[in-house]
């Protein structure tokens, strides 16, 4: 069964000036223990369908349900199934310490902290944040405070997680502490997250799937290995020992028009697309009967800002009728 479900979902935002679709026509599901990444430009439309499935945001159009429940008619159900960390905003207490705010949040999703004081303790420690347990939170860093809020959502212990570009602010060691926390919430807790960031190497790392917005609207919906295999290019990067080799260029550049090369003081590094296995064979030959000495060869591998670049430049053609 789903977790998530939206249906047909439309926003618009209407000023005296003019009038913004910010979501138009959304559909997509996700289920129970899946990790989801929400993708997108900045303005598409990523925080107005979150606020939308929290009830912050009035729908102009759509269905929405979170295990069953709709933000209409059973908010507080649907609140009380559902925790969320949304971006720029104060999630969290800057009056109260770590550790009351922890036991605020989770006290009122009823999880008690006789019930959740491991828990919590477990929170801190994978967070670093043991330290600052008894510190008030406006006396913490920017990231420090980031990861307040993350651990005051998950300590609500519910089925569903809403992470508004979670990793913002935070030091390379904490987000790969981050994604380390969220797969295993996934992975052993059965819990279900849906994470938007404009930071693609997290959104690989920890998801499933990716849903990409533009627009308001939804792109693309597919698995991550699934995107990566549809931009898998046979670009080939060969680096060859000595810069100097006039004459092999000059046949490479004829032979292989959409080649680029490049040299430093010791090298001449080629990159070039061979989409049949022949061609990267005939470079080989073609290499050795200069007497150039291949060091290394590497395929390039797509990931997941590539495609995301690639589908945001088709959109945009698309949108301008080229
Ligand atoms: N309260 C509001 N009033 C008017 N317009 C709004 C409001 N909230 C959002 N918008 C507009 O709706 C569109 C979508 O905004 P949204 O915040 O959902 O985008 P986003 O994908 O979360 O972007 P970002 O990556 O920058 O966070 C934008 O054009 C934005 O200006
Ligand atoms: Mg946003």
């Amino acid at each position: 069964m789903s977790m998530l479900e939206i249906r047909a979902l439309r926003k618009t935002f209407s000023s005296k000036k003019r009038k913004v679709v910010a979501v138009d026509d959304v559909s997509f599901a996700v289920s129970t223990g899946e990790m989801v990444g929400l993708l997108g430009p900045n303005g598409a439309g990523k925080t107005t369908i979150i606020k939308s499935v929290l009830g912050i945001v009035q729908p102009d159009s759509g269905e929405i349900s979170v295990n069953g429940y709709c933000p209409n008619r059973q908010l507080k159900q649907l609140l009380s199934r559902t925790a969320a960390v949304l971006e720029g905003s104060r999630n969290i207490y800057w009056r109260l310490s770590v550790w009351e705010n922890i036991c605020f949040f989770a006290g009122i999703h009823g999880v008690s902290v006789a019930m959740g004081k491991d828990y919590f303790e477990q929170l801190l420690t994978t967070f670093n944040l043991k330290e600052k347990r008894d510190s008030e939170v406006r006396l913490l860093s920017q990231g420090m405070k980031q990861k307040v809020a993350i651990c005051c959502a998950l300590a609500k212990q519910t089925p569903l997680v809403f992470l508004d570009e979670p990793t913002l602010g935070l030091d390379v060691e904490t987000s790969y502490e981050l994604r380390d926390v969220l797969k295993v919430l996934v992975q052993n807790e059965q819990r279900t997250v849906v994470v938007s960031s404009h930071d693609m190497d997290v959104i690989q790392d920890i998801c499933q799937r990716a849903i990409i917005v533009s627009n308001g609207r939804v792109i693309a919906d597919e698995k991550i290995t699934n995107l990566l295999a549809l931009f898998a290019s046979r670009t080939f990067r060969l680096v060859i020992a000595d810069a100097h080799h006039p004459e092999l260029l000059e046949v490479l550049t004829q032979k292989l028009p959409h080649m680029s090369y490049s040299t430093n003081d010791r090298q001449l590094i080629l990159t070039a697309n061979l989409p049949q296995a022949n061609d990267l064979y005939s470079l080989i030959d073609l290499l050795r009967e200069h007497g150039a000495e291949l060091e290394t060869i590497n395929q390039e591998a797509p990931d997941l800002e590539k495609v995301f670049v690639s589908l945001m430049r088709k959109e945009r053609e698309r949108c301008n009728g080229t």
